[in-house]
This record gives structure tokens, C-alpha cells and sequence, in this order.
């Protein structure tokens, strides 16, 4: 097991900056939502565009308390009147808008997933390299946990669970040796799982498929997936004509999704189209293609490099 030296490192580097706030076309006097402040790199970055005597709002939101307090211990966003922290998650972002008085914005980003604070902080659990209880809760008042899922979980949604979300090849196998372990002994934390897993995973590609095990877990902890949808047939309704969306994702389900709804704006991805033939989507997609980082960033930031940005324009 590695040492954390958390202390050195950095809550969060964000990907894709420059493009992102080309992407939200930032007005100064615009409304715009930050779905996942996080360290506030992008937060930061918005609202040194913003003019907030024009009008110009920002409100970043987040699920993870530590996040929140460490946007209002900061001078720079707490004392910015454009700024509002969100205790939140952003599944209800419709909610929160109408309980802070927004009725519709001019542009919502989300850059989805976790910070490296989580990854770098061993007593949340979201990485191998660390022991540690078994949390992986983004929000730490969440009711369950990565060691409840792996305790109640049947092995078919544990399989699923790997195979979906991990990508994982040997996910039934996974799943099957959890089982056996848990008949045993609870897993509890990282070094349990490990032991468990480990037997399973290729020596050849030990990081890559123990970085896809845990993530798997992350994602339905924290019920990304639906999140995710939920974020997005809301943030259709909030946006104003004219208004940009722009998500970043690190999975190709994630990415997946985006993309069809990005085109469409449902999430079956089912193209409407007029009596003519002409589609009938109430967005159009900024890029064709995905914008990812290149070699230049992904040196600086290696944990951007499967980083994917889609911007799409309410119609
Ligand atoms: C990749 S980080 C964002 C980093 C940020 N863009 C920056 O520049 O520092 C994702 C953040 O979003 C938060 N988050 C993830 N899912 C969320 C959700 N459903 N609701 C609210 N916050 C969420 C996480 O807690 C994490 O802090």
C-alpha cells in the first residue's frame, strides 16, 4: 500500500478549462450553473467572466459538504456577489433554482464523477492504492455505502455492477468470489476487497482493472447513472433559447448518454423528426465530436486523459 501524502497534493486539477468556457459562450451578465464545483477550478474560471452588477450569477453546487466549505472558507468565491454555493445534489437541480428565485439560465456545466481529493483522501475508500473503510459516498450522509452494497447486493447486481459500470470481463467471477467472502467475513475495507478481488484481476493490467472494480462500486454508490439522466432532461428545461450545456464525462456509458441526448434531447436518443423529415431536436450539438485534452494536458494532468466534453445549444 502507497503512503497518501494528501496534504501535498491537489484537491483537483479540472480538465478541458479553456474549452469548457469556450463552450458556455459566458456572458457577464448571464446566469450559470457549475453542477460540480469540486476544488472550483472551472467555478473559478466562470466567474472571472461574470459582471455580477450586470446581472452576471453563478451557482456551483455540490453533494460533498467538504466542497462546499472549502468554496466558503475561500475569499475569492465567498466574497464574489455573483457566487452562490449549492449544498446539493444536482438530480434536483430544478429545485434549487427555484428555491434560490432562478427561473432559467444561460448555461450549465457538470464535469461528472469525483475530485482527486476523494481519490487522494484513504479515509473515503474510492482508491485501491490506500486501506481504508470501504465508503465511497460522495455525499458522507448518504445511506449506504460501498461496504453495505457489497454486504447486500445479490451476486446477479453485483456481476451487473461490474460488468456495466466496470467493464470488466470477469464480472460474474467477481461477483461470485464476493459472494464466498461475505459468507465468511464482512468486506469492510479496501484491503478486504483486494484480497478478494485480486486472485481475479490480470497481473499484466493489475491497475487498470482495479481502477475499473472500484469504479464500478463509486458509480452505483452514489447512483451516478441516474443522476446523470435526471441532470439531464432538467437541464433542458432550465436553459434559455440560446443557452449552452456542457458536460464532461469519464465513461463511455456516461459519454454514451450525453451524446444521444445531446442530439435528440431525450434520453432514449430517438431523433423526432417533421413532417418533412427535417429533425426535431430541441438541441444541436456544438462540436460534432467529443473534445478530449491533448498530450500536453494529459502530461500536466494525467488524470484527465479519458476526459470527454460535449457542449450541445438550446434551440
Ligand atoms: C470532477 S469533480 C469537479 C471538479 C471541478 N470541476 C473543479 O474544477 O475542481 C466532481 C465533483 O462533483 C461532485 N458531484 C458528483 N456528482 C454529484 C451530484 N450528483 N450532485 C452534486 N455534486 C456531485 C463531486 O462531489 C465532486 O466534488
Amino acid at each position: 500500500m502507497e503512503q497518501s501524502n494528501l496534504p501535498q497534493q491537489h484537491y483537483h486539477i479540472p480538465a478541458l478549462l479553456p474549452q469548457t468556457l469556450e463552450g458556455l459562450d459566458i456572458k457577464p451578465s448571464g446566469v450559470y450553473v457549475d453542477c460540480t464545483l469540486g476544488g472550483g477550478g472551472h467555478t473559478r474560471a466562470i466567474l472571472r467572466l461574470l459582471d455580477p452588477a450586470a446581472g452576471g450569477r453563478l451557482l456551483s453546487f455540490d453533494q460533498d459538504c467538504q466542497a462546499i466549505e472549502r468554496a466558503e472558507a475561500d475569499g475569492e468565491l465567498a466574497g464574489n456577489a455573483a457566487f452562490t454555493a449549492v449544498h446539493g445534489n444536482f438530480r434536483y437541480l430544478r429545485n434549487f433554482l427555484r428555491y434560490y428565485g432562478v427561473e432559467s439560465v444561460d448555461g450549465i456545466l457538470a464535469d461528472l464523477g469525483v475530485s482527486f481529493h476523494h481519490f487522494d483522501d484513504p479515509g473515503r475508500g474510492f482508491s485501491f492504492r490506500w486501506d481504508g473503510p470501504l465508503d465511497m459516498r460522495m455525499n458522507p450522509q448518504a445511506e449506504h455505502s460501498a461496504a453495505t452494497l457489497l454486504a447486500e447486493a445479490t451476486p446477479e447486481r453485483l456481476a451487473e455492477i461490474f460488468r456495466l459500470y466496470g467493464e470488466l470481463p470477469q464480472a460474474r467471477q467477481i461477483a461470485r468470489a464476493i459472494e464466498r467472502r461475505r459468507q465468511q467475513a464482512p468486506i469492510a475495507t479496501v484491503e478486504e476487497l483486494l484480497a478478494t478481488v485480486r486472485p481475479l484481476i490480470s497481473p499484466r493490467k493489475e491497475k487498470k482493472e482495479l481502477a475499473q472494480v472500484f469504479q464500478a462500486l463509486r458509480i452505483e454508490v452514489n447512483d451516478e447513472i441516474a443522476a446523470l439522466r435526471s441532470l439531464l432532461e432538467q437541464a433542458l428545461r432550465a436553459l434559455r433559447p440560446g443557452g449552452r450545456l456542457a458536460v464532461i464525462t469519464y465513461h463511455s456509458l456516461e459519454d454514451r448518454l450525453v451524446k444521444n441526448f445531446m442530439r435528440t434531447g431525450n434520453l432514449e436518443g430517438r431523433l423526432e423528426k417533421d413532417f418533412y423529415g427535417r429533425p426535431l431536436s430541441p438541441l444541436r450539438p456544438v462540436t460534432s465530436k467529443a473534445v478530449t485534452p491533448d498530450d500536453e494536458e494529459i502530461e500536466r494532468n494525467p488524470r484527465s486523459r479519458s476526459a470527454k466534453l460535449r457542449v450541445a445549444t438550446r434551440i
